[in-house]
């Protein structure tokens, strides 16, 4: 069945270029109403130009489709209100938001100031709380919502000189998690995008025969798929050059030291087996894992527990 956005309205941020563009581009040729925001600015976050996100908006207004420019700081809470509040007044509602802004401050943590940490910092993970807190309560309202972060392999396995982004791209994950099992009962669904692709973040990395295959564009039907009706939710997918991949976070079953056995030499003697991947699982939520090993030493011990109060 192929999948269509007619009737429904998308927010794409840092949509004036790169990966964000063919986000946009990709949504309204299906038929989303689509705010294409962008506040312009270089690689690093400096200066800022209305032009790329209204050059995108006329790009698909000129190809038959709808679409509003909005030019607003992920990082700035009046804008994105009012990006927010234009988005409702002119369609009345906001079913998907593409958080994909981001900007790079690349060097080792030894020569990283604290300002180019925050900023980075800043833009990718409160730009992203940002801009999701200002759809969420539509969202719960409609009880429909389809969310995706935009996450990096850097924050996913490291990435030499990156620690601001890093950290700022792993919190994404940690975001995730939580808002999936917030917003489940109102049907909003929040996934995560790691995407490898050429653009002006990645161009002088790479040489030009595998720029040349890792085209923006060939991501942006995996996103298409996170944002659609049927879509998944808690999901990470890995994109790039056509390829797609699910990363997951798994736990091995790992050891149990009762009391008169569990010392540093211990835990040491048995690391390897600990790391043991072996019967390894995904968690769904945190509170999977303190019941496990509750109930792991309680066994050990014959205390019996009680059922299930909450979560934790
Ligand atoms: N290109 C890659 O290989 C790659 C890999 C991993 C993750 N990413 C992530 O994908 C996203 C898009 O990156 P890209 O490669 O297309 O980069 P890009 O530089 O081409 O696009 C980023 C856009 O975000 C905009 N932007 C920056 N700060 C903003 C702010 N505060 N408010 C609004 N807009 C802002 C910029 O003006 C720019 O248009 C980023 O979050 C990036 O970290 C990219």
């Amino acid at each position: 069945m192929s999948i269509r956005f007619d009737n429904r309205v998308a927010i794409v941020t840092g949509a004036g270029t790169g990966l964000g563009r063919s986000h946009a581009m990709g949504l309204a040729a299906r038929g989303a109403k689509v705010v294409v925001n962008d506040l312009g600015v270089a690689r690093d976050g400096t200066g800022a130009s209305q032009t790329p996100a209204e050059e995108v908006a006329n790009e698909i207004i000129a190809a038959g489709g709808e679409a509003i420019a909005h030019g607003t700081s992920v990082t700035d809470a009046a804008g994105v209100e009012d990006m927010v509040s234009q988005a409702m007044s002119k369609w009345g509602r906001v079913d998907i938001l593409i958080n994909n802004a981001g900007i790079l401050r690349d060097k080792t943590f030894a020569k990283m100031t604290l300002e180019d940490f925050q900023n980075v910092v800043d833009v990718h993970l409160m730009g992203t709380v940002t801009c999701t807190k200002a759809v969420w309560e539509i969202m719960r309202q409609q009880s429909y919502g389809r969310i995706v972060f935009t996450s990096s392999s850097s924050g996913l396995y490291g990435n030499f000189g990156q620690s601001n982004y890093g950290a700022a791209k792993a919190a994404m994950m940690g975001l995730m998690n939580v808002l999936h099992l917030e917003g489940a009962k109102y049907d909003i669904r929040v996934n995560t995008l790691a995407p490898t692709a050429a653009t002006r973040m990645t161009e002088e990395l790479m040489p030009p025969e595998m720029l040349e295959v890792l085209k923006p564009e060939s991501i942006t039907p995996g996103v298409l798929y996170l944002v659609s009706e049927d879509g998944p939710s808690r999901c990470i997918l890995a994109a790039g050059a056509g390829c797609f991949a699910r990363t997951m976070v798994y736990e091995t079953p790992g050891i149990y030291l009762s009391a008169d056995e569990n010392s540093p030499e211990a835990v040491a003697a048995q690391f390897e087996q600990l790391s043991a991947a072996d019967g390894q699982l995904p968690l769904q939520q945190a509170f999977e894992q303190t019941e496990a090993f509750a109930a792991r030493a309680a066994k050990a011990m014959g205390i019996t527990l009680p059922p299930r109060q909450g979560g934790g």
